[in-house]
């Protein structure tokens, strides 16, 4: 742990030396920052904004110079209220679907599932935007030397420029100590800091809101209610404070006039956490008047730092003519030369992102974090919960964020209670919650929308609590899992009443694999709706598997659930080789209607499972064939979908997949002025700037593995799995390094977790070799170390010294809690 505080110490120092230069007005010079995003023009539109959010307030930045008009959110403002849309028919019809299913008359169920499957109404709530800030600034003549930033080290973006030969800075941080936006300019000379500000709901001049006043002569609200029955009530406001010069009201707008600086000061409550909303807002810009701009600023980076700083990563040295180049410039020069510090920069620029979302408290990110500018939002900008909320959450523990991931399980909580209600009520079944495809705030557990290929499908919750069991294997915190038992033991429960027989097989009946479909055997029918398919088996072999070691964990001694979980895992469907050589995606050996489909279902136990490994070769070289056939008909077309591809090319030792769908990701699925992740048709998609994190950092260390705690030396070394509690995880250094990621001078990274409560630092050389790695015990646990991507229990691999524990191609280390151990080549 010593490593931490070290950086954070060298990081704050070099923070409060600029911040003593920002008075001076030097130009920015932000290609001297590695860790910046930043260019020379103001963004034209959403796509191109620079974002910040404390987890619960986000704004976007587009950075104009005599107008901006920063779009607002507040997490909890979505479309009105909880809604109930089980379909009254669903649990009458459900038999009839199911044998349908079973007897292959996949259209027939698909028919009745299209009227007694979907949810009444269609839809679950959505998320909608809060407004705008609209700043103008005083400003006469056109603007020179302009630059605008996103700072991911420090937190904050910033704008500048020169206008009449005045120079204006403006600062922007959503800090979340003081729960506020501020917006901070200053000029270069006195007195010239002239502007107003204005709240709007909508983004022309059609009204949304309910009420503007002036408050005061420095502030004022805005507010009203979201679409729906019940919507959400909600009160935004803006207050100036200013030093020099004059701050007053006209109408419903502050105006500051002549100052030296001046601070914007920007808050949002809704009636999901406060009763009375403007009454909060109000409260708050009172009470942050009496603070000073620099404490809220000093406290925000610290604040902010303490999460960020723990992580550094170095895939090499970029050139210094890529360094000069502006961000944009950077990642349209991508493909053709690799940009190793421009990858650093994308690793951590996802880190902000989720550190600027998920916050004790506050609602998980959605499909747009919590950034959305459309009253309508592409897929509602909600929880898709069959890929996407997870990928959100992949990057959490590896990189060392886990007490961010709280968001998370509380909505979990939540489920668990509406998906018992939708358990009963839609399948019948007595025990266990279940959740389909999508969420929204209120747990909403209804299946969602109704396409043939994506609505049928149960497997929400299992999938879902996976991250919480996975967050115990890197932190072994008991009292953690404890508090969650129930909440994982009712996913699994849900299942084993629903699961019905096929050929001497347990199966989920109906499902889907998302979002596939696919021929049935020997005809042109296209169908989707289908029983066990490969997605569910794998989630339901993790999901018993775990909740078995759980309950030895925690010292439960239920037999009967005991015995029903270990019965009902040996008969689910096995991982099967189809006639392309790949996995098989569905119960059959059927053909995909599109082989470079986007998902990866199937790949589920390559990743973010972990049932497939070099423990089988067979399924294991067959879940490389699917990769490859993937790919092979344009597979990784979004972004999310290319940073699964990471993780899973990193878990399937592939470093030159692993780098080529890197550089894709950047190329091909990244705005080049905001490095936000792409998404056509919404205006981005947020979940593939987090998976594309979490697939960097599975290229350089895996610790899914396990052996048996029997293990004691490589000649019996044996390979274990999820369900064995004593079972030990193999710490993996630099499974999959690409070369590129070594050849520009050698790479570290440092402040990674792992599974078996160890942080790990990790340093290689341009050879791709290990130069040496550290690895900390913070819980006093055993592991195996190894390097590279021998197979468990081989002696042919790179052989390693641990000092204190020997040497070996694979080293077994009893650690001491709070040690560190330095591993090197031999
Ligand atoms: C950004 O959004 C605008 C407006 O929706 C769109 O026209 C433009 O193509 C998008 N930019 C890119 C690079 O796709
Ligand atoms: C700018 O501010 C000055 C007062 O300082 C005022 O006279 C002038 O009208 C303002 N211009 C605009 C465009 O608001
Ligand atoms: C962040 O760091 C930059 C220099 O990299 C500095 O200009 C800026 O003032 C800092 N912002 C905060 C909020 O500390
Ligand atoms: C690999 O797993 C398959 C089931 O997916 C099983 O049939 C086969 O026996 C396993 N092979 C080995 C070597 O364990
Ligand atoms: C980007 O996409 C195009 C079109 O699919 C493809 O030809 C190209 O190879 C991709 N570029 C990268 C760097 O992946
Ligand atoms: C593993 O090998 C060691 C000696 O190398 C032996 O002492 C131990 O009993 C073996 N364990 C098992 C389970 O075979
Ligand atoms: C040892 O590993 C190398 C590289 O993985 C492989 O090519 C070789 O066949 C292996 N040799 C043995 C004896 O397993």
């Amino acid at each position: 742990m010593h490593f931490r505080g070290s950086l954070c110490t060298a990081v704050l120092s070099v923070a409060l030396a600029q911040g003593a230069r920002a008075q001076s007005f030097d130009p920015p010079n932000s290609a001297s920052h590695p860790l910046r995003i930043w260019t020379n023009a103001a963004g034209s539109y959403y796509n191109d904004s620079y974002l910040i959010g404390n987890g619960r307030l986000g704004a976007a930045i587009p950075g104009g110079v005599a107008s901006e008009v920063i779009r607002v959110n507040e997490d909890s403002l979505w479309s009105g209220g909880k809604l109930s849309r089980v379909n009254p028919d669903a649990n009458d019809k459900m038999s009839t679907m199911q044998s349908f299913l079973a007897q292959q008359r996949n259209p027939e169920a698909a028919r009745l599932a299209g009227f007694a499957y979907a949810g009444t109404p269609v839809s679950a709530r959505h998320y909608e935007p809060l407004g705008d800030i609209q700043l103008a600034m005083n400003h006469s003549g056109s603007a020179t030397g302009y630059e605008r930033w996103l700072d991911v080290e420090n937190s904050s973006a910033g704008v500048y420029y020169t206008v009449g030969g005045v120079s204006y800075k403006r600062e922007y941080i959503a800090s979340n100590p003081d729960d506020i936006i501020a917006i901070h300019i200053t000029a270069s000379k006195p007195g010239s800091v002239s502007f107003n500000v204005h709240l709007r709901k909508g983004q022309t001049l059609n009204r949304w809101e309910d009420y503007t006043y002036k408050v005061g002569s420095d502030t004022t609200v805005m507010g009203g209610e979201s679409q729906g029955k019940s919507g959400v009530e909600f009160s935004a406001g803006v207050r100036i404070v200013a030093s020099g010069g004059s701050v007053y009201t006209l109408g419903d707008y502050v105006l500051c006039d002549n100052a030296d600086e001046a601070t914007i000061y920007f808050t949002a409550w809704t009636d999901y956490r406060q009763r009375d909303p403007m009454n909060k807002v109000l409260a708050d810009l009172s009470n942050i008047g009496g603070k000073s701009w620099s404490s809220i600023q000093s406290a925000h980076v610290a604040d902010y730092q303490k999460y960020a700083g723990r992580v550094s990563l170095s895939l090499g040295k970029s050139s210094d003519a890529q360094k000069a180049l502006s961000t944009p410039k950077r990642l349209a020069s991508i493909a053709t030369a690799f940009d190793p510090e421009l990858v650093s920069l994308y690793f951590q620029f996802g880190r902000y992102l989720f550190i600027s979302s998920s916050r004790a408290n506050t609602l998980p990110p959605n499909l747009q974090g919590i950034w959305d500018q459309e009253m309508d939002p592409q897929w509602g900008s909600k929880y898709t919960v069959n890929i996407n909320l997870q990928m959100n959450y992949w990057p959490s523990l590896v990189t060392n964020m886990m007490e961010l991931t709280s968001p998370l399980y509380d909505l979990i909580e939540r489920l668990h209670s509406s998906g018992k209600k939708t358990a009963q009520s839609m399948y019948g079944v007595s025990q266990g919650w279940v959740c389909h495809h999508n969420t929204d705030i209120w747990a909403d557990t209804a299946p969602q929308d109704n396409y043939a290929s994506s609505t049928w499908w149960p497997g929400g919750g299992a999938w879902l609590v996976h991250h919480i069991i996975e967050e115990y294997r890197y932190t072994r915190d008991t009292n953690f899992l404890q508090n969650y038992y129930n909440t994982i033991k009712d996913a699994a429960l849900f299942f084993t009443e629903f699961l019905t027989d096929y050929k001497g097989w347990k199966v989920t009946n109906p499902t889907i694999s998302p979002e596939n479909s696919f021929y049935l055997l020997g005809t042109k029918t296209t169908t989707a709706i289908t029983l066990g398919s490969t997605l569910d088996n794998s989630l339901l072999w993790e999901l018993f598997g775990s909740l078995l070691e759980i309950m030895d964990i925690l010292g439960k001694h239920d037999n009967d659930m005991r015995s029903t979980l270990t019965t009902l895992r040996s008969k689910l469907p096995p991982l099967r080789v189809n006639k392309n050589g790949g996995i098989m995606e569905w119960i059959e050996d059927y053909d995909e209607t599109d082989p470079g489909h986007r998902h990866i279902s199937h790949l589920f136990g390559v990743y973010p499972g972990s049932e497939i490994t070099t423990a089988n070769m067979t399924n294991f070289n067959a879940a490389k064939a699917t990769v490859n056939r993937r790919l092979a008909y344009g597979g990784g077309s979004t972004g999310w979908s290319r940073a699964w591809l990471i993780s899973v090319g990193g878990r399937l030792y592939m470093p030159d997949e692993v780098h080529m769908s890197t550089v894709a990701l950047l190329y091909n699925y990244t705005y080049f002025n905001s490095m936000l992740d792409t998404g056509p048709p919404s205006a981005f998609q947020i979940d593939g700037n987090f998976g594309g994190v979490a697939g960097i950092a599975e290229a350089l260390l895996h610790s899914h593995e396990i052996v048996t705690a029997k293990s004691i030396d490589t000649k019996n070394m044996t390979a274990s799995g999820t369900g064995d509690a004593t079972g030990v995880p193999v710490i993996r250094l630099l499974p999959t390094l690409p070369k590129k990621w070594a050849s520009n001078g050698g790479g570290f990274v440092k402040g990674l977790r792992a599974r078996g409560g160890i942080q790990v630092d990790i340093s290689w050389k341009e050879t791709g070799k290990l130069d040496s790695a550290t690895i900390t015990s913070l819980t006093g646990d055993l592991v195996w170390v190894t390097v590279g991507s021998s197979v468990i229990g081989s002696t042919n691999g790179t052989e390693i010294s641990i000092d204190g524990a020997g040497s070996g191609t694979f080293v077994r280390l009893i650690t001491k809690k709070g040690s560190s151990y330095t591993v090197t080549l031999k």
